[in-house]
Protein backbone atom coordinates (compact mmCIF):
# COMPACT_ATOMS: atom_id res chain seq x y z
CA UNK A 1 0.00 0.00 0.00
CA UNK A 2 1.41 3.22 -1.11
CA UNK A 3 1.02 5.55 1.48
CA UNK A 4 2.84 9.27 1.88
CA UNK A 5 5.38 9.66 4.95
CA UNK A 6 4.69 9.17 8.48
CA UNK A 7 5.09 12.96 9.37
CA UNK A 8 3.02 13.36 6.95
CA UNK A 9 -0.38 12.22 8.42
CA UNK A 10 1.17 13.11 12.10
CA UNK A 11 1.45 16.86 10.53
CA UNK A 12 -1.71 16.63 9.15
CA UNK A 13 -3.63 15.35 11.98
CA UNK A 14 -2.00 17.83 14.80
CA UNK A 15 -3.23 21.20 12.32
CA UNK A 16 -6.85 18.99 12.37
CA UNK A 17 -6.20 19.02 16.61
CA UNK A 18 -4.97 22.72 16.28
CA UNK A 19 -7.79 24.30 14.64
CA UNK A 20 -10.61 22.63 16.60
CA UNK A 21 -8.88 23.00 19.95
CA UNK A 22 -10.89 20.42 22.16
CA UNK A 23 -12.86 17.49 21.88
CA UNK A 24 -13.37 13.99 19.92
CA UNK A 25 -13.48 13.51 16.39
CA UNK A 26 -14.57 10.57 14.63
CA UNK A 27 -13.24 9.71 11.23
CA UNK A 28 -15.32 6.98 9.14
CA UNK A 29 -13.58 4.76 6.51
CA UNK A 30 -15.36 2.87 3.72
CA UNK A 31 -16.81 -0.75 3.94
CA UNK A 32 -17.03 -3.17 1.19
CA UNK A 33 -20.33 -2.57 -1.00
CA UNK A 34 -21.77 -5.55 -2.42
CA UNK A 35 -22.87 -5.73 -5.93
CA UNK A 36 -25.27 -8.82 -5.84
CA UNK A 37 -24.32 -10.38 -2.85
CA UNK A 38 -21.71 -10.11 -0.16
CA UNK A 39 -18.48 -11.51 -1.40
CA UNK A 40 -18.85 -9.84 -4.64
CA UNK A 41 -18.33 -6.27 -4.06
CA UNK A 42 -17.48 -3.11 -6.03
CA UNK A 43 -14.25 -1.79 -6.46
CA UNK A 44 -13.32 -1.03 -2.91
CA UNK A 45 -12.26 3.20 -2.45
CA UNK A 46 -11.66 4.23 0.76
CA UNK A 47 -13.11 7.48 2.22
CA UNK A 48 -10.87 10.39 0.96
CA UNK A 49 -10.76 12.32 4.75
CA UNK A 50 -10.09 8.44 5.91
CA UNK A 51 -7.32 8.52 3.14
CA UNK A 52 -6.16 12.14 4.06
CA UNK A 53 -5.41 11.57 8.03
CA UNK A 54 -4.67 7.84 8.28
CA UNK A 55 -3.55 7.05 4.32
CA UNK A 56 -4.66 3.29 5.05
CA UNK A 57 -7.01 2.20 2.05
CA UNK A 58 -8.52 -0.73 3.76
CA UNK A 59 -12.09 -1.67 4.25
CA UNK A 60 -14.17 -1.63 7.61
CA UNK A 61 -11.78 0.81 9.76
CA UNK A 62 -12.71 4.02 11.72
CA UNK A 63 -10.48 6.40 13.35
CA UNK A 64 -10.60 8.33 16.63
CA UNK A 65 -8.62 11.34 17.77
CA UNK A 66 -9.23 12.51 21.20
CA UNK A 67 -7.54 15.65 21.66
CA UNK A 68 -8.37 16.39 25.52
CA UNK A 69 -6.63 12.86 26.04
CA UNK A 70 -4.04 13.13 23.56
CA UNK A 71 -5.41 9.73 21.82
CA UNK A 72 -5.44 8.48 18.49
CA UNK A 73 -7.17 5.25 17.97
CA UNK A 74 -7.50 3.12 14.44
CA UNK A 75 -10.55 0.15 15.04
CA UNK A 76 -10.10 -2.64 12.67
CA UNK A 77 -9.83 -6.31 12.57
CA UNK A 78 -6.74 -7.92 12.20
CA UNK A 79 -6.17 -10.96 9.42
CA UNK A 80 -7.12 -14.16 10.23
CA UNK A 81 -6.01 -17.19 8.88
CA UNK A 82 -9.29 -17.45 7.00
CA UNK A 83 -8.68 -14.03 5.36
CA UNK A 84 -4.85 -15.30 4.25
CA UNK A 85 -6.11 -18.00 3.14
CA UNK A 86 -8.23 -16.32 0.67
CA UNK A 87 -6.44 -13.10 0.35
CA UNK A 88 -2.93 -13.71 0.62
CA UNK A 89 -0.18 -12.68 3.27
CA UNK A 90 -0.94 -8.79 4.12
CA UNK A 91 1.09 -6.43 6.13
CA UNK A 92 -1.11 -6.21 9.96
CA UNK A 93 -2.97 -3.67 10.44
CA UNK A 94 -0.76 -2.69 13.37
CA UNK A 95 2.12 -2.25 11.10
CA UNK A 96 0.05 -0.27 8.69
CA UNK A 97 -1.20 2.16 11.83
CA UNK A 98 2.65 2.41 12.85
CA UNK A 99 3.33 3.71 9.05
CA UNK A 100 0.86 6.39 9.53
CA UNK A 101 2.04 7.29 13.23
CA UNK A 102 -0.64 5.77 15.00
CA UNK A 103 0.01 3.36 17.57
CA UNK A 104 -2.76 2.13 19.02
CA UNK A 105 -5.42 -0.41 17.37
CA UNK A 106 -8.52 -1.59 18.65
CA UNK A 107 -11.17 -4.24 17.61
CA UNK A 108 -13.82 -2.26 15.81
CA UNK A 109 -16.45 -3.45 18.76
CA UNK A 110 -14.17 -1.28 20.91
CA UNK A 111 -15.18 2.03 19.31
CA UNK A 112 -18.76 2.04 21.55
CA UNK A 113 -16.79 1.94 24.31
CA UNK A 114 -14.32 4.78 23.21
CA UNK A 115 -16.38 7.56 22.05
CA UNK A 116 -18.41 10.48 23.66
CA UNK A 117 -21.88 11.48 22.91
CA UNK A 118 -20.63 15.32 22.49
CA UNK A 119 -18.33 13.56 19.66
CA UNK A 120 -17.73 15.14 16.09
CA UNK A 121 -18.61 13.39 12.76
CA UNK A 122 -18.11 14.91 9.34
CA UNK A 123 -21.46 13.99 7.18
CA UNK A 124 -21.72 10.64 5.99
CA UNK A 125 -22.49 9.45 2.53
CA UNK A 126 -22.99 5.83 2.76
CA UNK A 127 -26.19 4.19 4.33
CA UNK A 128 -23.90 1.87 6.00
CA UNK A 129 -21.83 4.55 7.63
CA UNK A 130 -25.27 6.37 8.20
CA UNK A 131 -26.62 3.02 10.49
CA UNK A 132 -23.59 2.64 12.54
CA UNK A 133 -23.21 6.42 13.21
CA UNK A 134 -27.13 5.97 14.32
CA UNK A 135 -26.23 2.90 16.66
CA UNK A 136 -23.06 4.28 17.97
CA UNK A 137 -24.25 7.38 19.76
CA UNK A 138 -27.32 6.00 19.93
CA UNK A 139 -29.84 8.51 17.92
CA UNK A 140 -32.15 7.91 15.14
CA UNK A 141 -30.69 8.45 11.62
CA UNK A 142 -32.87 11.29 11.19
CA UNK A 143 -31.14 12.97 14.44
CA UNK A 144 -27.30 12.54 13.05
CA UNK A 145 -25.75 16.10 13.56
CA UNK A 146 -22.35 16.30 11.49
CA UNK A 147 -19.94 18.97 12.96
CA UNK A 148 -19.65 22.28 11.16
CA UNK A 149 -16.47 22.99 12.96
CA UNK A 150 -14.84 19.66 12.16
CA UNK A 151 -15.90 20.06 8.28
CA UNK A 152 -15.24 23.62 8.25
CA UNK A 153 -11.62 22.27 9.28
CA UNK A 154 -11.33 19.56 7.13
CA UNK A 155 -12.02 22.02 4.38
CA UNK A 156 -9.50 24.30 4.92
CA UNK A 157 -6.96 21.73 5.49
CA UNK A 158 -7.58 19.73 1.96
CA UNK A 159 -8.12 23.49 0.19
CA UNK A 160 -4.51 23.56 0.08
CA UNK A 161 -2.84 21.27 -1.36
CA UNK A 162 1.08 19.90 -0.62
CA UNK A 163 3.92 19.42 -2.32
CA UNK A 164 3.10 15.39 -2.20
CA UNK A 165 -0.21 15.89 -3.29
CA UNK A 166 0.40 17.71 -6.14
CA UNK A 167 2.89 16.25 -7.82
CA UNK A 168 0.61 12.79 -7.24
CA UNK A 169 -2.34 15.14 -8.98
CA UNK A 170 0.43 15.75 -11.87
CA UNK A 171 0.71 12.12 -12.32
CA UNK A 172 -3.07 11.62 -12.50
CA UNK A 173 -2.87 14.10 -15.10
CA UNK A 174 -0.12 12.67 -16.85
CA UNK A 175 -1.62 9.42 -17.07
CA UNK A 176 -5.25 10.98 -18.07
CA UNK A 177 -3.28 12.97 -21.01
CA UNK A 178 -2.40 9.27 -22.41
CA UNK A 179 -5.85 8.23 -22.17
CA UNK A 180 -7.10 11.38 -24.18
CA UNK A 181 -4.47 10.86 -26.69
CA UNK A 182 -5.35 6.98 -27.20
CA UNK A 183 -9.10 8.43 -27.53
CA UNK A 184 -8.19 10.86 -30.04
CA UNK A 185 -6.11 8.29 -32.15
CA UNK A 186 -8.75 5.08 -31.43
CA UNK A 187 -11.85 7.95 -32.97
CA UNK A 188 -13.12 7.30 -36.23
CA UNK A 189 -16.04 7.49 -38.85
CA UNK A 190 -17.90 3.57 -38.59
CA UNK A 191 -15.75 3.26 -35.01
CA UNK A 192 -18.11 2.94 -31.75
CA UNK A 193 -17.97 5.12 -29.32
CA UNK A 194 -17.17 1.73 -26.71
CA UNK A 195 -14.26 1.05 -29.40
CA UNK A 196 -12.12 4.57 -28.06
CA UNK A 197 -13.35 3.64 -24.26
CA UNK A 198 -12.00 0.84 -24.24
CA UNK A 199 -8.69 2.43 -25.19
CA UNK A 200 -9.27 5.04 -22.59
CA UNK A 201 -9.61 2.15 -20.10
CA UNK A 202 -6.43 0.48 -21.74
CA UNK A 203 -4.40 3.02 -21.18
CA UNK A 204 -5.17 3.84 -17.93
CA UNK A 205 -4.82 -0.20 -16.76
CA UNK A 206 -1.50 0.13 -18.07
CA UNK A 207 -0.30 2.51 -15.74
CA UNK A 208 -2.26 0.88 -12.83
CA UNK A 209 -4.90 3.37 -12.11
CA UNK A 210 -8.60 3.22 -11.89
CA UNK A 211 -11.34 5.48 -13.10
CA UNK A 212 -11.92 9.18 -10.76
CA UNK A 213 -15.36 9.07 -12.44
CA UNK A 214 -17.29 6.95 -14.99
CA UNK A 215 -15.92 8.20 -18.74
CA UNK A 216 -17.80 10.39 -19.83
CA UNK A 217 -17.60 9.88 -23.90
CA UNK A 218 -19.83 10.77 -26.63
CA UNK A 219 -21.22 12.35 -30.30
CA UNK A 220 -23.70 13.75 -28.25
CA UNK A 221 -21.32 16.09 -26.25
CA UNK A 222 -24.63 18.62 -25.58
CA UNK A 223 -25.61 15.66 -23.13
CA UNK A 224 -23.03 17.06 -19.87
CA UNK A 225 -22.99 13.76 -17.93
CA UNK A 226 -23.05 10.86 -21.05
CA UNK A 227 -22.26 7.78 -20.34
CA UNK A 228 -23.90 6.16 -22.96
CA UNK A 229 -21.60 4.46 -25.17
CA UNK A 230 -23.27 2.39 -28.02
CA UNK A 231 -23.24 5.13 -30.99
CA UNK A 232 -21.56 4.46 -34.06
CA UNK A 233 -19.54 7.44 -34.68
CA UNK A 234 -19.54 9.34 -38.22
CA UNK A 235 -17.75 11.86 -40.02
CA UNK A 236 -18.80 15.55 -39.39
CA UNK A 237 -19.64 14.73 -35.86
CA UNK A 238 -17.59 15.97 -33.05
CA UNK A 239 -16.80 13.78 -30.05
CA UNK A 240 -16.68 14.79 -26.74
CA UNK A 241 -14.34 13.18 -23.95
CA UNK A 242 -14.41 13.73 -20.54
CA UNK A 243 -12.21 11.69 -18.44
CA UNK A 244 -9.83 11.42 -15.87
CA UNK A 245 -7.95 8.65 -13.32
CA UNK A 246 -6.85 8.48 -10.03
CA UNK A 247 -3.32 7.15 -9.09
CA UNK A 248 -2.61 4.42 -6.88
CA UNK A 249 -3.68 6.88 -3.83
CA UNK A 250 -6.38 8.22 -5.16
CA UNK A 251 -5.71 11.84 -6.21
CA UNK A 252 -7.85 12.54 -9.31
CA UNK A 253 -7.61 13.95 -12.88
CA UNK A 254 -10.32 15.04 -14.63
CA UNK A 255 -9.85 16.10 -18.19
CA UNK A 256 -12.38 16.90 -21.43
CA UNK A 257 -11.19 17.45 -25.05
CA UNK A 258 -13.33 17.43 -27.96
CA UNK A 259 -12.15 16.38 -31.44
CA UNK A 260 -13.60 15.91 -34.68
CA UNK A 261 -14.83 12.20 -35.71
CA UNK A 262 -13.23 12.89 -39.04
CA UNK A 263 -9.93 14.37 -37.45
CA UNK A 264 -10.38 17.82 -39.11
CA UNK A 265 -12.87 20.50 -37.55
CA UNK A 266 -15.69 22.10 -40.13
CA UNK A 267 -16.04 25.30 -40.30
CA UNK A 268 -18.69 25.78 -37.95
CA UNK A 269 -17.12 23.57 -35.77
CA UNK A 270 -13.92 25.50 -35.78
CA UNK A 271 -15.85 28.91 -34.80
CA UNK A 272 -17.45 27.22 -32.07
CA UNK A 273 -14.33 25.37 -30.70
CA UNK A 274 -12.23 28.96 -30.90
CA UNK A 275 -14.81 30.20 -28.72
CA UNK A 276 -14.53 27.59 -26.40
CA UNK A 277 -10.79 27.43 -26.32
CA UNK A 278 -10.86 31.27 -25.47
CA UNK A 279 -12.93 30.57 -22.60
CA UNK A 280 -10.49 28.48 -20.97
CA UNK A 281 -6.99 30.19 -22.09
CA UNK A 282 -8.50 34.13 -21.05
CA UNK A 283 -9.96 32.14 -17.71
CA UNK A 284 -7.12 30.60 -17.08
CA UNK A 285 -4.61 33.36 -17.48
CA UNK A 286 -6.44 35.36 -14.99
CA UNK A 287 -5.78 33.16 -12.10
CA UNK A 288 -4.23 33.94 -9.51
CA UNK A 289 -4.88 34.32 -5.33
CA UNK A 290 -7.23 36.88 -4.42
CA UNK A 291 -9.29 36.16 -7.51
CA UNK A 292 -13.36 35.60 -6.59
CA UNK A 293 -13.74 32.10 -9.13
CA UNK A 294 -17.35 33.34 -9.39
CA UNK A 295 -15.78 36.35 -11.42
CA UNK A 296 -13.99 34.33 -13.36
CA UNK A 297 -17.15 32.14 -14.55
CA UNK A 298 -18.68 35.20 -15.14
CA UNK A 299 -16.19 36.45 -17.19
CA UNK A 300 -16.11 33.25 -19.68
CA UNK A 301 -19.24 34.02 -20.22
CA UNK A 302 -18.80 37.42 -21.30
CA UNK A 303 -16.16 36.05 -23.74
CA UNK A 304 -18.52 33.24 -24.87
CA UNK A 305 -21.37 35.73 -25.51
CA UNK A 306 -18.64 38.10 -27.86
CA UNK A 307 -18.20 34.64 -29.77
CA UNK A 308 -21.43 33.89 -30.15
CA UNK A 309 -22.69 37.46 -31.33
CA UNK A 310 -19.84 37.27 -33.73
CA UNK A 311 -21.25 33.88 -35.39
CA UNK A 312 -24.58 35.77 -35.58
CA UNK A 313 -26.16 33.49 -32.65
CA UNK A 314 -26.82 36.11 -30.44
CA UNK A 315 -27.49 40.17 -30.71
CA UNK A 316 -27.53 42.96 -28.74
CA UNK A 317 -25.51 44.58 -25.48
CA UNK A 318 -23.18 41.74 -24.32
CA UNK A 319 -23.55 43.38 -20.63
CA UNK A 320 -26.83 43.40 -20.39
CA UNK A 321 -27.49 39.58 -21.59
CA UNK A 322 -24.41 38.68 -19.24
CA UNK A 323 -27.12 39.94 -16.46
CA UNK A 324 -29.81 38.45 -17.59
CA UNK A 325 -27.76 35.07 -17.96
CA UNK A 326 -27.96 34.03 -21.64
CA UNK A 327 -24.79 32.22 -21.53
CA UNK A 328 -26.53 29.94 -19.41
CA UNK A 329 -28.55 28.64 -22.19
CA UNK A 330 -25.10 27.52 -23.97
CA UNK A 331 -23.09 26.51 -20.82
CA UNK A 332 -25.60 25.43 -18.00
CA UNK A 333 -22.61 24.57 -16.09
CA UNK A 334 -20.42 26.09 -13.61
CA UNK A 335 -17.04 27.06 -14.39
CA UNK A 336 -14.87 24.85 -12.30
CA UNK A 337 -14.79 22.73 -9.14
CA UNK A 338 -12.10 21.99 -6.62
CA UNK A 339 -10.06 18.63 -7.50
CA UNK A 340 -7.91 16.73 -5.21
CA UNK A 341 -8.64 13.06 -3.55
CA UNK A 342 -12.10 13.37 -5.03
CA UNK A 343 -12.88 14.79 -8.56
CA UNK A 344 -15.89 17.07 -7.04
CA UNK A 345 -12.96 17.89 -3.81
CA UNK A 346 -15.12 17.27 -0.26
CA UNK A 347 -18.37 17.48 -1.99
CA UNK A 348 -19.82 15.09 0.50
CA UNK A 349 -18.63 17.61 3.07
CA UNK A 350 -20.96 20.12 1.52
CA UNK A 351 -20.80 22.15 -1.95
CA UNK A 352 -21.29 25.76 -0.07
CA UNK A 353 -19.05 25.18 2.72
CA UNK A 354 -16.06 23.63 0.37
CA UNK A 355 -16.98 26.43 -2.71
CA UNK A 356 -18.66 29.85 -1.24
CA UNK A 357 -18.40 31.32 1.69
CA UNK A 358 -20.31 33.88 4.14
CA UNK A 359 -21.60 36.74 2.24
CA UNK A 360 -21.32 34.86 -1.01
CA UNK A 361 -24.45 33.43 -1.81
CA UNK A 362 -25.66 31.04 -5.08
CA UNK A 363 -26.80 32.39 -7.81
CA UNK A 364 -30.57 30.61 -8.98
CA UNK A 365 -29.30 31.46 -12.74
CA UNK A 366 -29.30 28.61 -15.24
CA UNK A 367 -24.97 28.01 -15.25
CA UNK A 368 -24.19 29.78 -12.65
CA UNK A 369 -26.11 28.04 -10.16
CA UNK A 370 -24.11 25.18 -10.92
CA UNK A 371 -21.03 27.12 -9.92
CA UNK A 372 -19.53 24.60 -7.32
CA UNK A 373 -16.66 26.83 -6.31
CA UNK A 374 -17.14 30.89 -6.45
CA UNK A 375 -14.64 31.97 -3.74
CA UNK A 376 -11.50 33.53 -3.67
CA UNK A 377 -9.01 31.55 -5.01
CA UNK A 378 -5.75 30.85 -2.72
CA UNK A 379 -2.48 29.65 -3.14
CA UNK A 380 -2.23 25.50 -3.00
CA UNK A 381 -6.12 25.62 -4.27
CA UNK A 382 -6.22 23.35 -7.10
CA UNK A 383 -9.47 23.59 -9.69
CA UNK A 384 -10.75 22.69 -13.02
CA UNK A 385 -11.06 25.10 -15.76
CA UNK A 386 -13.75 23.22 -17.85
CA UNK A 387 -15.81 25.88 -20.18
CA UNK A 388 -18.05 24.72 -22.98
CA UNK A 389 -20.64 25.25 -25.16
CA UNK A 390 -23.95 23.54 -26.33
CA UNK A 391 -26.92 23.22 -28.04
CA UNK A 392 -29.15 21.57 -26.69
CA UNK A 393 -32.08 21.15 -28.25
CA UNK A 394 -34.79 20.56 -25.86
CA UNK A 395 -33.39 23.26 -23.73
CA UNK A 396 -33.48 25.74 -26.71
CA UNK A 397 -36.93 24.96 -27.95
CA UNK A 398 -38.13 25.14 -24.15
CA UNK A 399 -36.57 28.94 -23.77
CA UNK A 400 -37.72 29.56 -27.31
CA UNK A 401 -41.43 28.43 -26.65
CA UNK A 402 -41.11 30.63 -23.45
CA UNK A 403 -40.13 33.34 -25.11
CA UNK A 404 -36.89 33.75 -22.53
CA UNK A 405 -34.09 35.70 -23.72
CA UNK A 406 -36.02 36.32 -27.43
CA UNK A 407 -34.57 39.74 -27.16
CA UNK A 408 -31.48 38.59 -27.66
CA UNK A 409 -30.97 35.13 -29.16
CA UNK A 410 -31.52 34.30 -32.78
CA UNK A 411 -33.75 31.01 -32.25
CA UNK A 412 -33.88 30.83 -36.26
CA UNK A 413 -30.68 30.62 -36.71
CA UNK A 414 -29.96 27.89 -34.05
CA UNK A 415 -31.90 25.36 -35.18
CA UNK A 416 -28.61 24.62 -37.87
CA UNK A 417 -26.91 23.61 -34.90
CA UNK A 418 -29.57 21.17 -33.21
CA UNK A 419 -26.99 18.42 -34.20
CA UNK A 420 -24.09 20.15 -33.43
CA UNK A 421 -23.35 18.51 -30.21
CA UNK A 422 -21.38 20.06 -27.80
CA UNK A 423 -17.60 21.37 -27.04
CA UNK A 424 -16.14 21.31 -23.48
CA UNK A 425 -12.09 21.75 -23.00
CA UNK A 426 -10.99 21.27 -19.27
CA UNK A 427 -7.51 21.55 -17.72
CA UNK A 428 -6.71 21.21 -14.31
CA UNK A 429 -4.93 24.20 -12.61
CA UNK A 430 -3.38 24.62 -9.41
CA UNK A 431 -3.17 28.54 -7.79
CA UNK A 432 0.61 29.25 -6.69
CA UNK A 433 1.80 32.24 -4.75
CA UNK A 434 2.46 34.25 -8.12
CA UNK A 435 -0.51 33.07 -10.40
CA UNK A 436 -1.68 29.54 -11.78
CA UNK A 437 0.05 26.43 -13.10
CA UNK A 438 -1.80 24.26 -15.60
CA UNK A 439 -1.06 20.68 -14.48
CA UNK A 440 0.62 17.93 -15.81
CA UNK A 441 2.20 17.81 -19.69
CA UNK A 442 0.43 19.95 -22.57
CA UNK A 443 -2.49 17.81 -23.67
CA UNK A 444 -3.67 19.14 -27.17
CA UNK A 445 -6.28 21.57 -27.49
CA UNK A 446 -5.37 24.23 -30.15
CA UNK A 447 -6.97 23.22 -33.14
CA UNK A 448 -3.97 22.23 -34.53
CA UNK A 449 -2.69 20.01 -31.81
CA UNK A 450 -6.26 18.19 -32.15
CA UNK A 451 -5.47 17.82 -35.88
CA UNK A 452 -2.19 16.78 -35.53
CA UNK A 453 -2.89 14.44 -33.48
CA UNK A 454 -5.58 12.60 -35.03
CA UNK A 455 -3.45 12.47 -37.91
CA UNK A 456 -1.11 10.64 -36.12
CA UNK A 457 1.38 13.30 -35.73
CA UNK A 458 2.15 13.29 -31.99
N1 LIG B 1 -15.90 15.04 -14.96
C1 LIG B 1 -16.98 15.75 -14.43
C2 LIG B 1 -16.67 17.17 -14.40
O1 LIG B 1 -16.03 17.68 -15.29
O2 LIG B 1 -16.98 17.86 -13.50
MN1 LIG C 1 -14.58 16.57 -16.38
MN1 LIG D 1 -14.63 18.76 -13.97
Amino acid sequence: MKLFSTETYINRRNALKNALGSGQILILGNNESPMNYTDNTYRFRQDSNFLYFFGISLPGLAALIDIDKNEEIIFGHEYTIDDIIWIGRQEPLHVLANKVGVATVLEPEKLATKISPAVMYLPPYRHDNKILLSNLLPISLDQLAPSESLTKAVINLRMHKAPEEIAEMEKAVNITREMHLAAMRATKGGKYEYEAVAKILETMHRHHAELSYPVIFSVNGQTLHNHYHGNRMEAGQLALNDSGCETDMCYAGDITRTFPVSGKFSETQKEIYTAVLDMLESSTALLKPGLMYRDVHINANRILLGHLKNIGLVHGDTEEMLAAGVGGLFMPHGLGHNIGLDVHDMEDLGENLVGYREGLARSTQLGLRSLRMARELETGNVITVEPGCYFIPELIEKYKAEGIFKEYVNYAQLEAYYDFGGVRIEDNVLITDTGHRVLGERIAKTIAEVEAVMAGGF
